[in-house]
C-alpha cells in the first residue's frame, strides 16, 4: 500500500486567477479534482493527504492540513499529517498543478520505485528542445548541451518513506532551496530513478498552460 501527498497550497502567482492555482476551474471542476480523480483510482493509495492554502476544505475522503510558505514545506506537513506506516511503504508526491496525471502514471511511479529498489523515482520526459546555456547577461551562448542524457522532471515523485523523512527533516532554508524533493533525496547521497511520463502530464504555471490543460482534460471526456 502507499500513501499520496498532493500538494495544493500554492498562491498561483504567475497563473494570476483569482484564488489558489488549484482551486481554479479547469473544464469544469476544480483543478485538483482531476489529480485526485487518477490518485483514488489506484488501489495501492490507502490515504490522500492535502496540503491546502488558507481557508479551503478538504476534499471528500481525504485529509486536509495547512500548507507552508515554500513548496517542500507544505509537504513536510503533509507527511506529517499522514499517521503512521512502516519506513518502506511508498509515499507519492504530487502536484495539484499538474491536473493531466494518470492512474498509469501513478502505478508506473510505484512499480519502478519497486523493481530498482531505489529510494526515490522521479516521473520525467525526455526534453525535445534544444538547450543551449548562455555566459552572460548578454546573452551569449557559451554551448549547446547535449541533449540524449537531459530529462524534464515532472511528479508524482514516489519515495520509500524513511528516506523522505529524513530528508525533509532538515532546516526550513534547505528545504526552501530544493525546487523538488527528489533533490534533496539526491543531495543526501541517495539513489534516485527516473520514471518515463508523457510530456502531457504538464504542469500549469501560466495561462497558456491553463488552456492547453483545458483542451486536453476536455479531449479526454
Ligand atoms: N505548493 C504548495 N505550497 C507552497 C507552494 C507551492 O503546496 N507553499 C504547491 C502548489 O500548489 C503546486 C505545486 O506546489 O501544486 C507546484 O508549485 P507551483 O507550480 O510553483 O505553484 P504555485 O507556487 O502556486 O505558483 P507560483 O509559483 O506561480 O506562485
Ligand atoms: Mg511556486
Amino acid at each position: 500500500m502507499a500513501v499520496a501527498l498532493l500538494v495544493a497550497a500554492g498562491r498561483g502567482e504567475r497563473l494570476g486567477a483569482d484564488g489558489p492555482k488549484a482551486f481554479v476551474m479547469l473544464a469544469g471542476r476544480p483543478m485538483l479534482e482531476w489529480s485526485l480523480d487518477a490518485l483514488r483510482a489506484v488501489e495501492q493509495v490507502r490515504r490522500i493527504v492535502v496540503a491546502l492554502p488558507a481557508g479551503a476544505q478538504a476534499p471528500a475522503g481525504t485529509i486536509g492540513v495547512a500548507g507552508g510558505a515554500e513548496r517542500s514545506h507544505s509537504v513536510r506537513a503533509a507527511l506529517a499529517a499522514a499517521g503512521e506506516s512502516g519506513p518502506d511503504e511508498p509515499v507519492l508526491v504530487h502536484d495539484a498543478a499538474r491536473p493531466l496525471l494518470t492512474p498509469a502514471i501513478v502505478r508506473a511511479s510505484l512499480e519502478a520505485l519497486e523493481t530498482t529498489g531505489a529510494d526515490a523515482v522521479v516521473a520525467a520526459a525526455p526534453v525535445v528542445d534544444t538547450i543551449k546555456r548562455v555566459a552572460d547577461a548578454e546573452l551569449r551562448v557559451a554551448e549547446t548541451v547535449p541533449r540524449s542524457a537531459l530529462w524534464a522532471v515532472q511528479t508524482p515523485q514516489a519515495f520509500r518513506r524513511a528516506a523522505l523523512e529524513r530528508v525533509l527533516a532538515q532546516p526550513d532554508e534547505v528545504l526552501a532551496a530544493a525546487t523538488d524533493d527528489a533533490s534533496l533525496v539526491e543531495q543526501a547521497g541517495g539513489r534516485v530513478h527516473l520514471v518515463e511520463s508523457p510530456r502531457e502530464n504538464l504542469k500549469v504555471t501560466t495561462p497558456v498552460d491553463l488552456r492547453l490543460a483545458a483542451l486536453l482534460l476536455e479531449e479526454r471526456c
